[in-house]
């Protein structure tokens, strides 16, 4: 029986659920791993994770489809970024079959979390991993633990969709050469000077540019840029040092294959916002936000939300996806993972 929550108005936050997984990696070797119902973790106080910011992490969703089954998306592809994550922090790298295998099994153990078709809300999985042997001088952990955990959630801003008004960050998100493309805690610690700083002047997300040149377009703290031309085109940001996110690379392919629209995978300069038409922004968590506003010091950016709050392409590309996710448009081949 499903859980009985309002699952409408359910936010996105950390809510436990009933079963979580856990895998163990000592002695150069994980072991089989199992579910626990235990949601906390006691390590030493001088593990890797808390000394120096070893740990990386995964976000991916769990769906109640049209016709009632359990889904998830692309987890392959969470599986391959996390392998990459754990090299980039001298983690051990959790092999790509298990890591599937430990995401269906906790979404399937949670079942009744998984939040009911046409709620709008969807289950969020969190795997992680984090040295978890003491460490003192500057040195990866010998020992580390993989977990994975489910949490239902609604959506990612407050207010759920409406356009969001983002400022070009005067803060610096990732180095030429450093951790930008792997989901290393250590990116999210860095921003939250920069996040708590624009909330508290009235701003919903930090547009981050190059840290090299400062003129090219990057990301926000949690999702890539999807931009859209006076002329249809689909531009997203290139750089090496984003998140490849797989949301991003879904709604290429959408937008191509499904949609038949002309896509650019190529270099942003700031000041090219003048002549994009929608943007948005997205990511496992923000789905497509619709972004309304972007202000760079003295210039204001605007963009088109007519559609019911998003840009008309911004919209079909939302909808496509969305209608992927939830079983009502056909998925390309190995996207979706039937849970059940
Ligand atoms: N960029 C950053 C910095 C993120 O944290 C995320 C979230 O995972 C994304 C982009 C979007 O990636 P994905 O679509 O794989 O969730
Ligand atoms: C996700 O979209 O899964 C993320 O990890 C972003 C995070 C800011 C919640």
């Amino acid at each position: 029986m499903k859980k009985d929550l309002d699952w409408a108005n359910i936010g996105f936050g950390y809510r436990p659920t009933d079963v979580r997984y856990v895998s163990m990696f000592k002695n150069g070797a994980w072991d089989e791993g199992a579910l626990t119902k235990d949601a906390t973790v006691t390590i030493s106080e001088s593990a890797g994770v808390f000394q120096y910011a070893q740990t990386c992490f995964e976000g991916l969703k769990a769906y109640t489809t049209e016709d009632g089954h359990t889904v998830t998306f692309r987890p392959d592809l969470n599986a391959e970024r996390m392998m990459n994550s754990c090299e980039r922090l001298r983690l051990p790298v959790f092999p790509k079959e298990r890591f599937i295998d430990a995401v269906m099994q906790t979404i399937r153990a949670n079942i009744d979390w998984v939040p009911p078709y046409g709620s709008g809300a969807s289950l969020y999985v969190r795997p992680f991993m984090m040295g978890t042997s003491p460490v003192l001088g500057v040195s990866p952990a010998a020992e580390s633990m993989f977990r994975v955990f489910v949490s239902p959630v609604g959506p990612y801003f407050k207010g759920g969709v409406r356009p969001l008004k983002l400022r070009v960050s005067e803060y610096d998100r990732a180095a030429p050469n450093g951790t930008g493309h792997v989901k290393a805690g250590l990116n999210y610690a860095m921003s939250l000077y920069a996040i708590v700083e624009a909330h508290d002047q009235g701003y919903d997300e930090n547009m981050y540019l190059d840290s090299k040149t400062r003129t090219k377009v990057e990301e926000t703290g949690g999702a890539n840029f999807l931009f859209v031309t006076k002329d249809g085109t689909v531009v997203t940001p290139k750089s090496p040092t984003i998140l490849p996110s797989i949301t991003r690379r879904s709604l290429m392919v959408v937008a191509k294959e499904y949609l038949g629209l002309k896509c650019e995978e190529r270099e942003v300069p700031v000041e090219e916002l003048s002549e994009i038409a929608e943007c948005g922004l997205c990511g496992t968590a923000a789905v497509i936000s619709p972004v309304g506003k972007v202000i760079y010091g003295e210039k204001e950016f605007t963009f088109d939300t007519s559609a019911e709050n998003m840009g008309p392409t911004v919209r079909k590309l939302y909808e496509t996806l969305t209608g992927i996710q939830m079983g009502r448009i056909e998925a390309p081949k190995g996207w979706i993972y039937r849970v059940d």
